[in-house]
């Protein structure tokens, strides 16, 4: 069996992960940042590149060391290169790319963003076209209808905020530690999600979301009813905080909702995809399971290791060039920002 190795350094994660040439992800590792950006409340790009830096050889080392599998087995290499943190992509694209040159071997430069809107078929490949892909995370919300492996449109995109970032404002407000994310999901569990209410955004022509306007009628909310938090103590918070956390989370949940039940009456997809690391919010599953089950849509929402950063879906995206003899990468170059062309074709080179 042939290998692709694949590399993701577009943020804080540094990850690497092997696909066998039939496509099936042999491995995945993720060394995490977290505990060292902590302290400052967010990501600092600084760090993070430096991080990459010191972490992208023992990574590189382990992932052969836990397999049989050698540098003679790799028959490509791929790797994020954009959009992200600068400093932070172009350590594993930089890496990556002198790696295939010096294994004479193709190198694939993959979107950050494309390897996400994928991810929903790493497991579930049989998913039908054309798939209706959601892809939310701390930095996009972006709608796609995927026509196949190589074909999407952008169908919406958000205005202001992502929706993973609206969750980490709030939680920051509360004092919640980073990532808040995740903590805002637990917390919303046990509150009452009717208590507090948010305007629903309303954008003019299109699918588009915005968040922004929550965030700030959730930081008014906290002002009018002079609710604040000293510190953050998981073991005694008052009733308010659950609360105002579970009515925040409904209104963004809902406001994703109801773009993808507009986009499945507009372009009546075959199948509906959640990706990125937003997907990995309970109420969100629930929700899409939910519409599935209405609209007899097949779904797939990928594990959490997959909807977070990770090299997996960079490995897939990159099989998928291979397999389809694209030609190599080694002229590109690495970006920061991505701009889609909404509704446009889109065609890979
Ligand atoms: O895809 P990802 O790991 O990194 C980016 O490319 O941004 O996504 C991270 C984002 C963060 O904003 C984090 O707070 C959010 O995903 N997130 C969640 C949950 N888990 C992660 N948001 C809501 N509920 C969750 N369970
Ligand atoms: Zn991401």
């Amino acid at each position: 069996m042939k290998y692709i190795l694949a590399f993701e350094t577009s943020c804080d994660d540094t990850s690497i992960a092997l696909i066998d040439e039939e496509g099936n992800i042999f491995k995945n590792l993720i060394s995490s940042q977290l505990k060292v950006h902590k302290p400052y409340g967010g990501v600092v790009p600084e760090i993070a590149s430096r991080e990459h830096l010191k972490n992208i050889i023992p990574l590189y080392e382990k992932i052969f060391l836990e397999s049989s599998i050698g540098e003679k087995d790799l028959v490509a290499i791929g790797s994020t290169m954009g959009p992200g943190l600068i400093g932070s992509v172009l350590v594993g694209y930089s890496f990556a790319k002198a790696l295939a040159y010096s294994l004479s071997i193709p190198f694939y430069g993959i979107n950050h963003i494309e390897a996400h809107l994928y991810s929903p078929f790493i497991e579930k490949r049989d998913l039908p076209f054309p798939s209706l892909i959601l892809v939310v995370s701390g930095g996009h919300s972006h709608l796609f209808l995927a026509l196949n492996f190589e074909k999407y449109y952008l169908i919406a995109a958000t205005r202001d905020d992502a929706a993973g970032e609206a969750f980490d404002k709030v939680g920051k407000k509360l004092k919640i530690p980073y990532p808040q994310g995740p903590k805002v999901d637990k917390l919303a569990r046990k509150g009452n999600d009717r208590r507090y209410k948010f305007p629903t955004p309303k954008i003019k022509n299109g699918l588009d979301f915005s968040f922004s306007g929550l965030k700030t009628a959730f930081m008014f909310t906290l002002e009018k009813n002079s609710l604040c938090l000293e510190k953050f103590d998981e073991e005694n918070l008052p009733l308010w905080v659950y609360d105002i956390l579970a009515s925040f989370e409904k209104s963004v949940v809902n406001h994703l909702i109801d773009r993808i039940e507009k986009a499945i009456e507009r372009f009546k997809p075959k199948s509906i995809g959640v990706a990125g690391g937003v997907a990995a919010n309970t109420l969100l599953r629930q929700k899409i399971i939910e519409i599935s089950e209405k609209k007899l849509l097949p779904f797939s929402i990928p594990k959490i290791e997959y909807c977070t950063d990770n090299a997996a879906m960079v490995a897939f995206k990159t099989y998928l060039k291979w397999k389809n003899g694209s030609n190599s990468d080694f002229e590109s170059d690495a970006f920061a920002t991505f701009d889609f062309k909404k509704y446009e074709f889109m065609e890979e080179k």
